[in-house]
This record gives structure tokens, sequence and C-alpha cells, in this order.
């Protein structure tokens, strides 16, 4: 099912800060505004400082209510894939009335059973994914919804995050007047606006080049295997020129976008004036000049992350690479792939209007992934909220109240979520950080109350 109504996805990037306000008419997309800002107080894609953060996706946020003539109250955000880590889990609940038919509440229940984790501290839950549910031993289910069982489990995956990422994030868009409505993992949403099905489904790699890191992320399946990020991006190539050239930063990021090429001989012997410090006369520099320049860096940046692919046994896959992100843009850069990793390379860039560059295609993709989440996907998402609700309840905190319908009936959950609850409770507890929890899902819980009313 889709979620019909408007979506605002914010992208913030080391570069920029991108955002889309998006109308989702019966699945149809329709992009009503789309603002880049310039960012700050991002360093290679992480937020570093919340304050310069918050005042940058103020005035993005500002910029796209223009635009899109709305009032922009909540956003949905991207995280980046800086430690992510993706594993497996599975869960099981008894459900003690086996003649009753399973419920909204069941489903968060055996995903939130599935979710509890021995986490190491600096990390959390970010998004937990249901594969299958198995009703009393019947697999293969994907929505267990109406049938009639004992047993239900759920097989799955979990991503876990850094805190000091998430909670950034979620500092500087409360900080910026906003809710955070939900937060969307920036590869996982990637593969599947970018990716046809059949790469999905055959295993493709997607590398997003950006300003101050690429990620890179290992689809298969329709799954996200893997992602990893590689600390170096545009940013590092405009550097390279500045340095060489001799020229300020923003001269060299206007002749980089004007005349750079990824591989130095496409470039032709053209000269160009760059205006060079200390001197007072432009200094003629050729194409090929520069654009050796760029390909060195991006063959480094390239090489490394050949590297990690290597390592995990990822780097041959049948639907080769497809290349996105705003350093993308620059010419010959399949070419340059293609020749790195040996294997077929393809670009993306959106061809909606007002996105015709490959630097939005992180942020249409959390646009669309948001608005295309079923409701299973929904519920298993809303576990991780009841799990952290949990810790408000033990710690005599008043709870975020709940949609009826989804509504907690305790008598119902098996004894093991509740064994298993006490001790992620407890765990939680020790680290007294419950009010931060709480509100950090506060956002999300309206979201799924909206949702489901
Ligand atoms: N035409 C172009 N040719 C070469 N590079 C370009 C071009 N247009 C944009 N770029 C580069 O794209 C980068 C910005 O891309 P993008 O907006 O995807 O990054 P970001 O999302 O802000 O950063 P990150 O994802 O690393 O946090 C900059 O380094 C910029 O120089
Ligand atoms: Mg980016």
């Amino acid at each position: 099912m889709d979620n019909i109504g408007i979506y605002v996805g914010l992208d913030i990037g080391t570069a920029s800060i991108k955002i889309i306000v998006a109308e989702n008419v019966r699945g149809q997309m329709n992009v009503i505004g789309v603002v880049r800002e310039p960012s700050n107080g991002v360093n290679r894609g992480v937020i570093v400082d919340i304050d310069k953060a918050a005042n940058a996706i103020r005035k993005a946020v500002d910029a796209a209510e223009k635009k899109a003539n709305i009032q922009i109250h909540d956003v949905v955000a991207g995280i980046p894939a800086n430690l992510l880590r993706i594993e497996p889990v599975r869960g099981m609940i008894a459900i003690s009335d086996g003649s009753r038919e399973i419920e909204n509440q069941d489903v968060i229940d055996v995903a939130s059973a599935a979710s509890l984790h021995n986490l190491p501290p600096e990390q959390e839950v970010v998004d937990v994914l249901p594969d299958e549910f198995i009703v009393d031993g019947f697999d293969g289910i994907k929505d267990p919804r109406g049938m009639v069982g004992v047993r239900l489990e759920m097989n799955g995956n979990i991503i876990t995050g850094p805190k000091t990422i998430i909670h950034n994030l979620r500092s500087a868009v409360t900080k910026a007047g906003l809710e955070l409505k939900d937060i969307v993992v920036d590869s996982l949403a990637l593969g599947k606006t970018i990716l046809n099905d059949g790469e999905q489904d055959f295993g493709t790699i997607t590398l997003d080049l950006g300003a101050g890191q690429s990620t890179v992320a290992v689809i298969h399946d329709h799954h996200l295997k893997y992602t990893f990020v590689e600390q170096e991006g545009g940013q590092f190539v405009t550097k390279d020129i500045s340095v060489v050239l001799n020229t300020s930063l923003e001269n060299a990021e206007q002749i980089k976008q004007q005349y750079g090429y990824a591989i130095s001989e496409d470039a032709g012997t053209e000269t160009f004036p760059v205006n060079v410090v200390g001197k007072n006369e432009p200094v003629a520099t050729s194409q090929k000049y520069l654009s050796e320049i760029i390909e060195a860096r991006l063959e480094q940046i390239l090489t490394n992350i050949k590297k990690q692919l290597e390592k995990v046994g990822a780097l041959d896959m049948p639907g080769g690479i497809v290349i996105t992100g705003g350093a993308a843009a620059i010419p010959g850069i399949e070419d340059l792939v293609e020749r790195i990793f040996e294997t077929s390379a393809k670009l993306y860039v959106p061809d909606q209007m007002g996105l015709r560059h490959p630097a939005f295609s992180q942020i249409l993709a959390i646009v669309n992934y948001e608005s295309s989440m079923n409701d299973v996907d929904i519920l298993a998402k809303k576990s991780m909220v009841a799990n952290e609700m949990d810790v408000s309840e033990n710690s005599n905190e008043k709870p975020i109240s709940r949609n009826a319908k989804i509504k907690s009936n305790k008598t119902r959950t098996s004894s093991k979520v509740e064994s298993h609850r006490t001790v992620q409770s407890e765990n939680r507890q020790n680290n007294n950080e419950s009010q931060s929890l709480k509100s950090r899902f506060s956002g999300i819980a309206k979201w799924f109350n909206d949702f489901f009313e």
C-alpha cells in the first residue's frame, strides 16, 4: 500500500542540504518543490556542529516552504551509512488465545522480540526489516495479520547505527524547529530508487559519490547486504585542484565543473584562464592538466573502494555498478569506474523535472522509500518505538500516547517477549538515556499514530 499524502524529505550532505516536498497520489510521486542549499556543520557526511547544521537546515526549509508554498512541520531525514551494521534477526512470540486473528500489535511484538539485541553501548537500532513471518510453522508469509495461530515468528534484519550520528541528526532537526517524522537509511533507500527490479534481484553495487564521502552499498535479492563509506568525495578533488593550480576553492570548484573530465585522455588540449593567487594575470591551463588532477584523486577513491569490496567478496555483481551523487556528474565517470573495477558501470540521474542532477538521487530515494513503506514495514519499525517506550514506562516517565488501534495489550504478549524487554530496559536504564530516547521517538510515534488513524 502506498501512503498517500505530502512527504518532505531531508538529505543533509557535506556540500549541500537537499529538500524535496512531494505528494503521493495513488503511488504516483509528484514533486511539488525541491531545493539545494549550502550545508554547514557537516564533515564527511556527518553532522559535527549541531547549531551550524540546524541553521543551514532552517534556511533550506524556508526556501522549500517558499518553493512549494506550504508550511513544513515535519521531515523524513536520511541517515548516512557510516558504521551501519546489518544483522539477521529472528523473533518468536506465543499468542495465548489461538482462536483470535493475528493483529497489528502481534506484528509489533514479534518484531520487537526479534530486534531486542545486546548492542554495543554506542550503537542503536535504526531500522527493523522483516523478511518473512512464520505462523505455526508455515513460512514465507509476508503479512500474517488476519491469520490464526498460536506461534508467530519473524525472520528479518536489523540495521544498527552509531548513537552519536543519530543524536546529532535528531538534535539538528529539532533545533531547526522541525519534527523528525522518520529516519531512513540512505543506502537502503537509494538502491530501491536507482536500481531496477532485476538489478536489485541479481545483485548490484551502488556508488554515491558525494562531496565529503563516497557511499557504497551491495544490493542482492532485493536486500541491502553490505554498506560502507569511503571518507573522500568530490570536495577532495576540488581541494587538489585548488592546491595544484594555486587558486581559491571557489575557482577550483567552478573550473572542475566547467572543464573537468574523469579521464584525462578524454580531455582536449584546449586551455582556459585560471586566477592564480599572487598573480595579476590569469594563467592559461589545459583541460588535460586539470583532468589529470581530477583523475588521480578519483582513481584513489575508487581503488580504495575496490579493495574493500574485494575484501568482502562483493566485487563481481551481475548488475555491475550504478553510480550517482553530485561528484558523478563529471563527464567520463562511467568509463573510469569500468576501467578500475573491470565491470559494467552506469550513471543514474533522476529524470523528474528540477531533479536532473545525480546530486538529487539520494533525496528522491528518501521520499520514495518513505512513501512506499507498507503496513508491515511500518509496524516492524514501530517495534523500535515500542522497545524504547518500555524504557519510559519502567522509569516512571509518562509514555508516549499510542493510537487505539495499535494499543499495547500486554496480557496478550508472550512472557518470552516480556522477559527480554525487562533485560533491555534495565540495560538502557543503566545508560540513563530514557529521556532522550523518548524524545527521539516522539516524532516517529506521532507518525505511526497518524498513519493508522
Ligand atoms: N558537474 C559537476 N562536475 C563535477 N563535480 C560536480 C559537478 N556537480 C557537482 N559536483 C560535485 O558534487 C559534490 C556534491 O555532491 P552531493 O550533493 O551528492 O554531495 P553531498 O550530499 O553534499 O555530500 P555527502 O554525500 O558526501 O555528504 C561536490 O563535491 C561537487 O563538486
Ligand atoms: Mg550525499
